[in-house]
């Protein structure tokens, strides 16, 4: 009950305070997973063409504008963060444009009005962001009708911060996924390598759609991705490697 209470009352946070060590660690063109899984499904999922106007909400410091671009999409990243917006100033200048902006409440700018997009999208960001209608509610209002809208995140199913986890059936011979809770809403502050703190929300399922739908914008597609590209050892870790998806990937479109 107090967890929920204070999930509610918690607003999304600016990740200034770990963007050096953000950005260091993921790298100019995105971390191992970003490169493997994130960005391959996003990229799945938007179906974007050339000519098309995108929107990456919570963009960090714009590892998805070089392969939108590539795509010939015309690429506006928001962030919460200045020092993630300047770096992707820094390097991604040519592939698009940054704005410094929260995105459960966006800033008047000539460059965010209603209608302006085609394609919208959570990369990795949504589960960093509260309240989550509000978000989707933005993110709504940004695309014209017809548009559509993708989010990639840590599956809200399996992978929930410190309440999941992996166990070993001695047994069975078995690796099992443990889940102490799922249905509780949580406010996880999560360290970042001593860089500082971040606030992580987890939400059920549920939440997600209920959320896209009150936004006007209906569920067209899901894809669950299990991470096969690390280095699991022994057939009992590939096999629960395979069984479990590391993230989860949505798509809506707006309803006229
Ligand atoms: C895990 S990072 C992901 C960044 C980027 N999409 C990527 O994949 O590298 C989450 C980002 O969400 C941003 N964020 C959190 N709340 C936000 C809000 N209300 N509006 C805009 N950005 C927000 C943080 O500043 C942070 O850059």
């Amino acid at each position: 009950m107090t967890k929920k209470r204070n999930f509610n009352r918690t607003r999304s946070q600016s990740w200034d305070a770990v963007a050096h060590w953000y950005s260091g660690w993921s790298g100019r063109d995105g971390s191992h997973y970003h490169r493997t899984l994130a960005v391959p499904l996003l990229l799945e999922l938007l179906e974007l063409k050339a000519g098309e106007r995108f929107a990456d909400l919570g963009c960090g410091h714009g590892i998805l504008a070089p392969p939108v671009a590539e795509l010939g999409t015309r690429y506006v990243g928001v962030d919460l963060a200045p020092r993630l917006i300047a770096e992707a100033r820094r390097h991604h200048v040519r592939h698009g444009r940054f704005l410094v902006g929260d995105v459960t409440c966006l800033p008047e700018h000539r460059l965010l009005t209603t209608g302006a997009f085609d394609t919208a999208a959570f990369l990795l960001s949504i589960q960093d962001i509260n309240p989550l209608e509000e978000a989707l509610e933005e993110a709504a209002r940004l695309l014209r009708p017809g548009g559509r809208l993708a989010m990639v995140m840590l599956h809200p199913c399996f992978r929930i911060p410190r309440q999941s986890g992996w166990g070993w059936d001695e047994g069975r011979g078995l690796r099992f996924r443990r889940l102490d809770s799922y249905l509780s809403r949580l406010a996880v502050p999560m360290q970042a390598h001593g860089q500082g703190t971040t606030q992580s929300y987890h939400r059920p399922l549920g939440d997600y759609v209920t959320a896209l739908n009150a936004a006007g914008l209906a569920v067209t597609g899901i894809k669950e991705v299990a991470d096969l590209t690390g280095e699991q050892n022994g057939r009992a870790d590939k096999r629960a490697a395979r069984e479990f998806p590391l993230f989860l990937g949505l798509k809506a479109v707006k309803l006229g």
